[in-house]
């Protein structure tokens, strides 16, 4: 049976939950993306749910795939070139799976993640993805990931077929580790591009708590930072797209600009009673 997951027909679809990932709410985002392009890029990639899909359906020539969280984008890169390693350690992972082999995979950042090779690290993120409380990723001050064990009776640790179709469709594309200003300071953005951007959303309401990806707190200067940046690459001639929470501080900020109202369905919240649908705003940008 297909899930919202596993993709169509046998498409590329993402390989981790990610919060704040996309896939249910492709089908009514994707008739706002341009058809055709030459260059997508996407510098808040999580688990790339445009971007597959994008990539199925051959709208653009290049990709340019970026997050500022490593231990993600090392995962991307391994996924792309040495993916039958990569696989190996994955089964390793899953026939040793148990609470004792969950904890010591856990601690080996408290020794430090340099000791181990990129492949063991992806092998390591994968795993904890599959097997921790909600699919979250999260770390303390110090950089250490915090989040207990999930109650699983199979988690999925090694989905060969999803691994081998995400791995062809991230050959060829740059996938970068950076923070999502480096669009523009690099000069990365050009006329022509399609940029899209799924920041840390602004929280909905105090409690909220979906900025919570890195230590780096993803709050409003940030927020307001990117609304600048979105609207200069707007006026440079990239046709730019935005997904956020519908607040009035987010409004405020892309205020002028075309906004479209969406009803999001989260995948990932601790709390089941409040998985309902949240509004969310598509903003979009281009020279007038
Ligand atoms: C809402 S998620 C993106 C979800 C993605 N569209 C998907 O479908 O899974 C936001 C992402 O922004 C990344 N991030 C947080 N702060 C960032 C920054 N300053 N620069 C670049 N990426 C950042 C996080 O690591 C996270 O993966």
């Amino acid at each position: 049976m297909s899930t919202p997951e596993s993709g169509r027909s046998g498409r590329a679809a993402p390989f981790l939950k990610w919060a704040g990932g996309k896939q249910r709410l492709l089908d009514l985002y994707l008739p706002y993306f341009p058809a055709q392009g030459e260059r997508y890029i996407e510098p808040f990639m999580g688990s790339a749910a445009v971007f597959f899909r994008l990539r199925a359906e051959n709208r653009f020539r290049e990709y340019v795939l970026s997050d500022s969280n490593f231990e993600l984008v090392n995962c991307y890169r391994v996924v792309r070139d040495n993916l039958d390693a990569l696989i190996e350690k994955l089964a390793d992972h899953r026939d040793r799976h148990g609470k004792a082999h969950y904890e010591k995979v856990r601690a080996m950042d408290q020794r430090g993640l340099g000791l181990f090779t990129p492949v063991e690290r992806a092998a390591r993120f994968i795993y904890l993805n599959k097997t921790c409380y909600n699919g979250l990723w999260r770390v303390n001050r110090f950089g250490r990931f915090n989040v207990p064990m999930g109650r699983y009776t199979n988690p999925p640790i090694l989905d060969e077929a999803k691994l081998r179709a995400a791995s062809a469709a991230l050959q060829g594309v740059d996938i970068r580790c950076e923070d999502f200003r480096m669009v523009e300071t690099s000069g990365l953005a050009r006329p022509g591009d399609v940029v899209y951007f799924d920041p840390p959303y602004h929280p909905a309401s105090k409690t909220a708590n979906f900025t919570a990806y890195q230590p780096d707190m993803f709050g409003v200067v940030e927020q307001g930072e990117l609304a600048g940046m979105f609207r200069r690459l707007a006026a440079l001639g990239c046709t730019v797209l935005l997904s956020n929470s519908d607040t009035p501080f987010v409004r405020a900020i892309y205020a002028g600009l075309e906004t479209v109202p969406v009803q999001a369905r989260r995948a990932i919240n601790s709390r089941a009673a409040s998985r309902g649908a949240v509004p969310e705003l598509l903003i979009l940008g281009q020279r007038a």
